[in-house]
Protein backbone atom coordinates (compact mmCIF):
# COMPACT_ATOMS: atom_id res chain seq x y z
CA UNK A 1 0.00 0.00 0.00
CA UNK A 2 1.25 3.16 -0.93
CA UNK A 3 0.22 6.11 1.46
CA UNK A 4 -1.53 9.12 0.17
CA UNK A 5 -0.75 12.05 2.31
CA UNK A 6 -4.17 14.06 3.31
CA UNK A 7 -4.23 18.01 3.46
CA UNK A 8 -3.10 17.44 7.28
CA UNK A 9 -0.35 15.26 6.69
CA UNK A 10 0.96 17.47 3.44
CA UNK A 11 1.13 20.33 6.16
CA UNK A 12 3.67 18.43 8.58
CA UNK A 13 5.52 17.24 5.33
CA UNK A 14 6.18 20.84 4.13
CA UNK A 15 7.44 20.99 7.03
CA UNK A 16 9.77 18.69 7.39
CA UNK A 17 10.80 18.84 4.06
CA UNK A 18 11.53 22.60 4.50
CA UNK A 19 13.60 22.01 7.73
CA UNK A 20 15.27 19.48 5.70
CA UNK A 21 16.55 21.60 2.67
CA UNK A 22 17.24 24.36 5.04
CA UNK A 23 19.86 22.05 6.70
CA UNK A 24 21.31 20.95 3.15
CA UNK A 25 21.72 24.55 2.36
CA UNK A 26 23.35 25.22 5.62
CA UNK A 27 25.90 21.66 5.11
CA UNK A 28 26.83 22.72 2.01
CA UNK A 29 27.98 26.41 3.29
CA UNK A 30 29.78 24.88 5.02
CA UNK A 31 31.82 23.02 2.83
CA UNK A 32 35.29 24.68 2.32
CA UNK A 33 39.08 22.68 2.78
CA UNK A 34 39.94 22.76 6.33
CA UNK A 35 36.28 21.62 7.58
CA UNK A 36 35.93 18.27 9.27
CA UNK A 37 33.38 16.43 8.48
CA UNK A 38 32.19 16.16 12.16
CA UNK A 39 31.93 20.01 12.13
CA UNK A 40 29.08 19.76 9.50
CA UNK A 41 27.14 16.77 11.17
CA UNK A 42 27.24 18.87 14.24
CA UNK A 43 26.07 21.83 12.75
CA UNK A 44 23.16 20.44 11.07
CA UNK A 45 22.58 18.35 13.90
CA UNK A 46 22.32 21.48 16.05
CA UNK A 47 19.92 23.06 13.34
CA UNK A 48 17.67 19.94 13.24
CA UNK A 49 16.85 20.17 16.88
CA UNK A 50 16.57 23.80 17.07
CA UNK A 51 13.63 23.85 14.92
CA UNK A 52 11.77 21.05 17.08
CA UNK A 53 12.51 18.11 14.49
CA UNK A 54 14.57 15.11 15.28
CA UNK A 55 17.06 13.76 12.68
CA UNK A 56 16.02 11.16 10.66
CA UNK A 57 19.03 9.09 10.33
CA UNK A 58 20.91 9.34 13.74
CA UNK A 59 20.23 5.57 15.01
CA UNK A 60 18.16 4.39 12.02
CA UNK A 61 19.29 0.93 11.48
CA UNK A 62 22.16 1.67 14.03
CA UNK A 63 23.38 4.82 12.17
CA UNK A 64 25.48 6.71 13.97
CA UNK A 65 25.75 10.08 12.69
CA UNK A 66 23.15 13.00 11.45
CA UNK A 67 23.82 13.33 8.45
CA UNK A 68 25.95 11.06 6.06
CA UNK A 69 28.65 12.92 4.14
CA UNK A 70 30.36 10.67 1.12
CA UNK A 71 33.58 12.53 -0.06
CA UNK A 72 34.88 11.46 -3.92
CA UNK A 73 34.70 7.58 -4.27
CA UNK A 74 32.16 7.51 -1.42
CA UNK A 75 28.92 7.56 -2.69
CA UNK A 76 26.61 7.24 -0.39
CA UNK A 77 26.14 6.68 3.49
CA UNK A 78 29.35 7.95 4.49
CA UNK A 79 29.72 8.20 8.54
CA UNK A 80 31.23 12.11 9.18
CA UNK A 81 34.52 11.74 11.59
CA UNK A 82 37.88 13.04 11.67
CA UNK A 83 38.49 13.65 7.94
CA UNK A 84 39.08 16.87 6.91
CA UNK A 85 37.95 18.61 3.61
CA UNK A 86 40.25 19.20 1.02
CA UNK A 87 40.70 21.48 -1.92
CA UNK A 88 39.28 19.88 -5.03
CA UNK A 89 36.87 17.20 -3.01
CA UNK A 90 33.14 16.66 -4.23
CA UNK A 91 31.32 16.42 -1.24
CA UNK A 92 27.64 14.52 -1.05
CA UNK A 93 25.67 15.52 1.93
CA UNK A 94 22.31 13.88 2.49
CA UNK A 95 19.58 14.95 5.26
CA UNK A 96 16.54 13.98 6.43
CA UNK A 97 14.52 15.71 9.49
CA UNK A 98 11.10 14.21 10.78
CA UNK A 99 9.05 16.77 11.80
CA UNK A 100 5.84 15.92 14.47
CA UNK A 101 5.91 12.42 13.11
CA UNK A 102 6.74 13.08 8.77
CA UNK A 103 10.23 12.87 7.40
CA UNK A 104 11.66 15.14 4.62
CA UNK A 105 14.54 13.52 2.69
CA UNK A 106 16.99 15.36 0.31
CA UNK A 107 20.98 15.35 -0.63
CA UNK A 108 23.34 17.37 -3.36
CA UNK A 109 26.72 16.97 -4.02
CA UNK A 110 29.27 20.54 -3.18
CA UNK A 111 32.37 21.06 -4.75
CA UNK A 112 34.99 22.02 -2.38
CA UNK A 113 37.23 25.02 -3.95
CA UNK A 114 38.22 24.37 -7.82
CA UNK A 115 37.20 20.76 -8.64
CA UNK A 116 38.28 19.09 -11.95
CA UNK A 117 36.29 19.50 -15.02
CA UNK A 118 35.37 16.00 -15.17
CA UNK A 119 34.02 16.49 -11.30
CA UNK A 120 31.71 19.08 -12.44
CA UNK A 121 29.93 17.64 -15.45
CA UNK A 122 29.33 14.69 -12.85
CA UNK A 123 27.38 16.69 -10.61
CA UNK A 124 25.92 18.44 -13.21
CA UNK A 125 25.03 15.29 -14.72
CA UNK A 126 23.28 14.01 -11.27
CA UNK A 127 21.20 16.62 -10.59
CA UNK A 128 20.28 17.20 -14.14
CA UNK A 129 19.29 13.77 -14.30
CA UNK A 130 17.04 13.98 -11.64
CA UNK A 131 15.01 16.93 -13.13
CA UNK A 132 14.47 14.51 -16.10
CA UNK A 133 12.84 12.20 -13.98
CA UNK A 134 10.73 14.11 -12.61
CA UNK A 135 9.31 14.86 -15.69
CA UNK A 136 7.44 11.75 -15.52
CA UNK A 137 6.29 11.95 -11.54
CA UNK A 138 2.93 12.92 -12.46
CA UNK A 139 -0.81 11.72 -12.14
CA UNK A 140 -0.98 8.17 -13.95
CA UNK A 141 3.21 7.84 -15.19
CA UNK A 142 4.12 4.82 -13.77
CA UNK A 143 7.23 4.76 -11.28
CA UNK A 144 10.18 2.78 -13.54
CA UNK A 145 9.10 6.00 -15.97
CA UNK A 146 11.14 8.42 -13.77
CA UNK A 147 13.51 5.25 -13.61
CA UNK A 148 13.83 5.15 -17.08
CA UNK A 149 14.51 8.54 -17.60
CA UNK A 150 17.11 9.03 -15.06
CA UNK A 151 19.02 6.07 -16.65
CA UNK A 152 18.98 7.32 -20.13
CA UNK A 153 20.32 10.62 -19.37
CA UNK A 154 22.67 9.94 -16.91
CA UNK A 155 24.32 6.58 -19.38
CA UNK A 156 23.70 9.64 -22.42
CA UNK A 157 26.46 11.50 -20.97
CA UNK A 158 28.86 8.81 -20.43
CA UNK A 159 28.45 7.90 -16.18
CA UNK A 160 26.90 5.27 -14.36
CA UNK A 161 23.85 4.76 -12.66
CA UNK A 162 23.65 3.07 -9.26
CA UNK A 163 21.65 0.21 -9.48
CA UNK A 164 21.96 -1.46 -5.95
CA UNK A 165 20.90 1.44 -4.12
CA UNK A 166 16.95 3.27 -4.92
CA UNK A 167 14.93 5.82 -3.93
CA UNK A 168 11.69 5.58 -2.18
CA UNK A 169 8.40 6.27 -1.09
CA UNK A 170 8.93 9.21 2.08
CA UNK A 171 6.25 10.29 4.90
CA UNK A 172 5.58 8.49 8.36
CA UNK A 173 8.60 6.19 7.54
CA UNK A 174 11.58 7.11 6.54
CA UNK A 175 11.55 4.27 3.55
CA UNK A 176 7.95 3.31 2.46
CA UNK A 177 6.63 2.20 -0.85
CA UNK A 178 7.25 2.17 -3.45
CA UNK A 179 10.91 1.84 -4.81
CA UNK A 180 11.86 4.11 -6.74
CA UNK A 181 14.97 2.40 -9.22
CA UNK A 182 16.97 4.78 -11.41
CA UNK A 183 17.30 2.94 -14.04
CA UNK A 184 14.67 -0.05 -15.81
CA UNK A 185 12.76 -0.13 -18.77
CA UNK A 186 9.80 2.54 -18.88
CA UNK A 187 5.92 1.36 -17.79
CA UNK A 188 6.56 -0.84 -14.63
CA UNK A 189 6.01 -0.34 -11.21
CA UNK A 190 3.00 1.33 -9.23
CA UNK A 191 0.97 4.23 -10.88
CA UNK A 192 1.85 7.86 -9.46
CA UNK A 193 -1.34 9.22 -7.45
CA UNK A 194 -1.89 12.79 -6.31
CA UNK A 195 -0.83 12.81 -2.57
CA UNK A 196 1.88 10.20 -2.81
CA UNK A 197 5.48 11.55 -1.55
CA UNK A 198 8.75 10.01 -3.30
CA UNK A 199 12.29 10.54 -2.85
CA UNK A 200 13.66 10.31 -5.82
CA UNK A 201 17.61 10.19 -5.73
CA UNK A 202 19.73 9.51 -8.94
CA UNK A 203 23.42 8.01 -7.70
CA UNK A 204 26.39 8.80 -10.46
CA UNK A 205 29.15 7.62 -11.12
CA UNK A 206 32.08 8.62 -13.25
CA UNK A 207 32.98 4.62 -13.97
CA UNK A 208 30.82 1.58 -14.26
CA UNK A 209 28.01 1.32 -11.66
CA UNK A 210 28.77 -1.10 -9.15
CA UNK A 211 29.31 -0.04 -5.91
CA UNK A 212 30.50 -2.20 -2.38
CA UNK A 213 29.74 -1.55 1.22
CA UNK A 214 32.81 -1.25 3.32
CA UNK A 215 33.36 -3.07 6.50
CA UNK A 216 31.68 -0.45 8.90
CA UNK A 217 28.84 -1.67 6.75
CA UNK A 218 27.79 2.02 5.82
CA UNK A 219 30.02 3.73 3.66
CA UNK A 220 29.80 3.16 0.18
CA UNK A 221 32.04 3.68 -2.64
CA UNK A 222 32.48 3.22 -5.90
CA UNK A 223 34.45 -0.79 -7.11
CA UNK A 224 36.47 1.14 -9.19
CA UNK A 225 37.45 3.95 -7.41
CA UNK A 226 35.70 6.64 -9.12
CA UNK A 227 34.30 9.66 -8.09
CA UNK A 228 30.62 9.43 -7.39
CA UNK A 229 27.81 12.17 -7.15
CA UNK A 230 24.46 12.25 -5.64
CA UNK A 231 21.11 14.28 -5.79
CA UNK A 232 17.46 14.13 -3.85
CA UNK A 233 14.82 15.91 -3.29
CA UNK A 234 11.04 14.35 -1.86
CA UNK A 235 9.25 15.16 -4.30
CA UNK A 236 4.53 15.77 -3.99
CA UNK A 237 2.62 14.15 -6.73
CA UNK A 238 -0.41 16.50 -7.42
CA UNK A 239 -2.63 16.64 -10.43
CA UNK A 240 -0.26 18.99 -12.08
CA UNK A 241 3.17 19.51 -12.12
CA UNK A 242 5.03 17.93 -9.61
CA UNK A 243 5.80 19.67 -6.40
CA UNK A 244 9.35 19.66 -4.99
CA UNK A 245 8.78 19.64 -1.01
CA UNK A 246 12.36 20.27 -0.27
CA UNK A 247 13.07 23.82 -1.46
CA UNK A 248 14.81 25.99 0.53
CA UNK A 249 12.84 29.35 1.08
CA UNK A 250 14.49 30.53 4.39
CA UNK A 251 13.03 29.72 8.07
N1 LIG B 1 18.77 9.55 1.95
C1 LIG B 1 19.21 8.23 2.33
C2 LIG B 1 18.11 7.30 2.01
O1 LIG B 1 17.16 7.70 1.47
C3 LIG B 1 19.75 8.22 3.67
C4 LIG B 1 19.57 7.09 4.58
S1 LIG B 1 20.89 7.06 5.61
C5 LIG B 1 20.44 6.19 6.93
O2 LIG B 1 18.13 6.14 2.17
F1 LIG B 1 21.39 6.27 7.74
F2 LIG B 1 19.40 6.73 7.46
F3 LIG B 1 20.17 4.96 6.60
CO1 LIG C 1 16.48 8.93 0.40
Amino acid sequence: MIAIKSEHELVLMRQACKITAAARALAGDMVRPGVSTKQINKAVHDFIVGQDAKPSFLHYNGYPASVCISVNETVIHGIPGDYVLREGDIVSIDVGANYQGFHGDCAATFACGAISTEAKKLIDVTKRSFFEGIRFATHGHRVSDISHAIQTYVESNGFGIVRSFVGHGVGAQLHEEPEVPNFGAPGRGPRLLPGMTIAVEPMVTAGTYEVKVLPDRWTTVTADGALAAHYENTVLITDGEPEILTVYEGL
